[in-house]
């Protein structure tokens, strides 16, 4: 059973699939509409924490398939009150083809897809979000920020296209690990400046320097904002305070101070650098009005491209695990 727990769940090859599917989904939903290739399936969306974003996505991404979306929130299944994950796993599993899960400790992921008996998609844990990651990444092919795709929409790829470089701004968090994942495999460069003490976590980027090494991808992690962000293509921030980090709000803003992506900021980047956050943002903390309301950011691209990043890993999925067919 293939699951998609983090990106290293997968190859490059297949991280390109999956995005080559939703550039053609994409196209296809604005031309012929709906595409039911996942007619009947149904997908259960466990949220154990709250969603604006990724709920509508997937719950409107498995309808435009053909398939039918159930939405269930802590505050109503059993497991909200206790029950534990392997029992919830094994009894939601008998009765729908595929599950999202959204939770706070990865391991807790991790438990469901094994005792899970369909494909099980991370929707963001503490520790990583790739769904939002394929988002963003389909975000910076669509931009022309070269990268080794081969969907003919978007010919100025190839195997030798030119080497991106990515500064992510701000806290070593689920946003800063699926980063590292993405580029080491996809082999680009990321320079990630955090302020001391909230540097990503050091089992998951020496992953990444391994991956990198196989890849030819650059990863540097400093304190420096202007240094990670001189000469970028992309430039990406997130909140300073994730989900389940609310009482640590005020300290945050303190250790943050400076790591604000602003128009001064910005101007040290390529000019036609883009600018990406996963939302939701918090404007005049992690980035300023003009940034994120501005010229060079692309966040509601990269928002609406969830629903077609998503539609393609689940579709991936349904054919790799042999739930279809087509
Ligand atoms: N970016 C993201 O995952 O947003 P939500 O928390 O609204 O789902
Ligand atoms: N790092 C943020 C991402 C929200 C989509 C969080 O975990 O809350």
């Amino acid at each position: 059973m293939r699951h998609f727990l983090t990106l290293n769940d997968c190859n490059k090859d297949e991280l390109l699939e999956m995005i080559d599917l939703a550039l053609d989904l994409k196209k296809a939903l604005q031309t012929t509409g709906h595409q039911p290739y996942l007619k009947g399936k149904i997908l259960a969306m466990i949220f154990e924490k709250s969603s604006t974003r990724t709920r509508v996505s997937f719950e409107s991404g498995i309808y435009q398939l053909g398939g039918l979306g159930i939405f269930l929130s802590n505050r109503d299944i059993q497991l909200g009150r206790g029950e534990n994950i392997s029992d919830t796993a094994r009894v939601i599993s008998s009765m729908v083809n595929m599950v999202m899960m959204r939770t706070a400790e990865h391991s807790r992921l991790e438990e469901f897809a094994q005792y899970s008996k369909v494909p099980v998609i991370n929707g963001l844990s503490d520790d990583y979000h790739p769904v939002q990651l394929m988002a963003d990444y389909l975000t910076m092919v669509e931009c022309g920020i070269y990268m080794p795709h081969k969907n003919p929409l978007y010919p100025q790829g190839g195997e030798n296209a030119r080497i991106p470089i990515v500064a992510y701004i701000g806290d070593g968090n689920n946003m800063a690990h699926s980063w590292l994942n993405l580029a080491s495999i996809l082999g680009f460069e990321l320079r990630i400046a955090s302020p001391k003490g909230y540097a990503p976590l050091q089992k998951i980027l020496e992953s990444a320097y391994a991956t990198a090494n196989k890849s030819g991808a650059r990863i540097s992690v400093s304190e420096d904002i202007k240094e990670a962000v001189r000469g970028a293509n992309v430039v990406v921030t997130d909140t300073w305070a994730s989900m389940g980090q609310e009482n640590e709000k005020e300290e945050r803003k303190k250790a943050f101070k400076g790591f604000c992506v602003d128009d001064a900021l910005m101007s040290l980047a390529q000019k036609e650098a883009i600018f990406l956050h996963c939302l939701p943002a918090y404007r005049g903390q992690e980035v300023s009005e003009s940034v994120i309301d501005g010229a060079q950011s692309r966040v509601f691209q990269e928002a609406e491209n969830r629903l077609h990043a998503q539609k393609g890993i689940m579709l991936w999925l349904a054919r790799v695990n042999g739930l279809i067919s087509h």
